[in-house]
């Protein structure tokens, strides 16, 4: 069975993923987002995110493979522990992990790692928060990219009295049409 990618983001209702490229997401996330975001982490096989995304944190909240996409060659030297530095393409990566009988990774962004995942149809589902905020500046959950992609949702919950909504997403890739 291929293996299951699922992307899990949390954007302003704007659309905004990140207000700067240092700070990191949980400095303006709900408590609630944080929590299901750490959930997620604990019962995921494998995580997978770009090295601008990778954070220390990671580490202590599961025992799971950290894959972490780079092209620099002092991390791709270093020693394969439970992070692993890699700059295989999407593809291989996701052919590779299914090999080795994982069913399910978790996807943690950035903007760039998940545009290739998605562009490569490799997707298969989108976990969204949105938290309620407008931010003027930040990078936007898709930038600058080729890619038109059909979503399917399949549930929408209010995460608090604050209204953060949890969305969840199926892709509709070609070949699952
Ligand atoms: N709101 C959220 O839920 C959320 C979640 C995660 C991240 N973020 C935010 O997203 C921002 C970072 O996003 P980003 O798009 O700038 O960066 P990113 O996707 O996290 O990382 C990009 C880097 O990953 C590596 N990479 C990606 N694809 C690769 C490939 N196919 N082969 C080899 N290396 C590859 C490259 O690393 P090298 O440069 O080392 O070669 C590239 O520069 C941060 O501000 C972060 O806070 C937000």
């Amino acid at each position: 069975m291929a293996l299951k990618i699922t992307i899990l983001m949390a954007m302003s209702l704007n659309g905004i993923i990140s207000r700067k490229e240092t700070e990191s997401v949980i400095a303006w996330t709900s408590p609630e987002d944080k929590n299901m975001l750490y959930e997620n982490i604990k019962s995921s096989y494998v995580l997978i995110m770009g090295r601008k995304s990778f954070q220390p944190v990671y580490k202590k909240l599961t025992a799971a493979p950290i894959y972490v996409m780079t092209n620099d060659i002092n991390l791709l030297n270093k020693e394969k522990t439970q992070v692993i530095y890699t700059n295989a393409k999407p593809c291989k990566l996701s052919e590779f992990l299914s090999k080795q009988g994982l069913k399910n990774a978790l996807l943690l962004g950035g903007v760039k790692t998940n545009i290739e995942f998605l562009q490569q149809g490799l997707v298969s589902e989108i976990k969204i928060t949105i938290e309620p905020k407008l931010f003027g500046v930040g990078m936007p959950f898709i930038t600058n990219s080729v890619l038109d992609k059909n979503l399917e949702l399949m549930s929408v919950k209010q995460a608090n009295a604050k209204s953060s909504l949890f969305l969840c997403y199926k892709v509709i890739n070609e070949k699952s049409l």
